[in-house]
């Protein structure tokens, strides 16, 4: 079972700027909810309900947007406007958020290093808030949490890209394993390799389940590509051990890392209210 979701938050959102200069890049919103509430509430829909966030200088907001804010909610309590907290208020009951913050931004594994003192040694799963997913019948995690399930090991998720984007993403090659048409194995994995160098299309998108032996091999990972840690190259551990499993999720991916991915998740969640 997987109970714990790591979020790593500490990035400075250079995209963003200036919008993400006092307001972490975690925080901006799809219509009224911020990205990171679209990964907590896809983390609870796979039955994991303790949140482990890994923060930054500056990243106060999210704490506060996980607690109650008892002026505002006694300024709007009885009128109109208080269903408008029903959701998170509700969010806020099911879970437990704890927060430890990373100094230096050495790169998502770094970040994710960070989080092995909330994590310890259970199974967890890593959501990036700027890959927001979506799935009419089941979240992506709640999917990826049924792949761990049947194969204990780590497992990430992908979908394929156009080929001349692979150098936004980590990429993979593997095989299909028992049958099915989404399910890899995966034998080698590139940290945003230039086309001509990317053994596929298979694109890593921001969701992971873990195992916790990749803590280890974090501690042990030497910088990568743009001299940061990379989680993709501690995977490749695994993965040479045969316990990686790729799996193409169902559903939609929008990029809210970036501007273009932003806005087309804006204009598609307003179409679909
Ligand atoms: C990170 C990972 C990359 C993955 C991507 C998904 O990159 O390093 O392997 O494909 O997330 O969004 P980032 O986008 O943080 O640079």
């Amino acid at each position: 079972m997987i109970k714990k979701c790591l979020f790593p938050a500490a990035g400075y959102g250079t995209r963003f700027l200036p919008a993400t200069k006092a307001t972490p890049k975690e925080m901006l919103p799809i219509l009224t909810k911020p990205l990171i509430q679209y990964g907590v509430e896809e983390a609870v829909e796979a039955d994991i309900h303790t949140m482990a966030i890994i923060t930054g200088r500056g990243k106060r907001a999210i704490e506060d947007h996980f607690d109650i804010s008892y002026e505002l909610e006694h300024q709007i309590k009885g009128g109109s406007k208080e269903q408008l907290l029903n959701e998170i208020r509700g969010l806020i009951k099911q879970c437990t958020f704890s927060y430890t913050r990373q100094i230096e931004m050495k790169g998502l594994g770094h970040a994710i290093l960070t989080g092995e003192t909330l994590i310890g040694k259970e199974a967890f799963a890593v959501v990036l808030a700027d890959d927001l997913c979506y799935c009419e019948e089941e979240g992506v995690l709640a999917q990826m949490v049924e792949v761990y399930e049947k194969y204990q090991c780590s497992v990430i998720a992908i979908q394929e890209v156009p080929e001349d984007q692979t150098y936004k993403y980590g990429v993979i090659d593997g095989k299909l394993v028992d049958g099915t048409d989404n399910t890899y194995r995966v034998a080698n994995m590139v940290e945003k390799p230039e086309p001509e160098e990317a053994p596929s299309n298979l694109a890593i998108i921001g969701r992971y389940i873990l195992t916790p032996d990749i803590f280890d091999i974090l501690r042990e990972t030497k910088p990568g590509k743009g001299g940061e840690i990379q989680i993709t190259d501690a995977l490749l551990s695994q993965a040479k051990e045969g316990r990686v499993i790729a799996y193409k999720f169902k559903g939609k991916r929008f990029d809210c890392g970036s501007v273009d991915g932003f806005v087309e998740a804006t204009n598609w969640f307003y179409d679909k209210m």
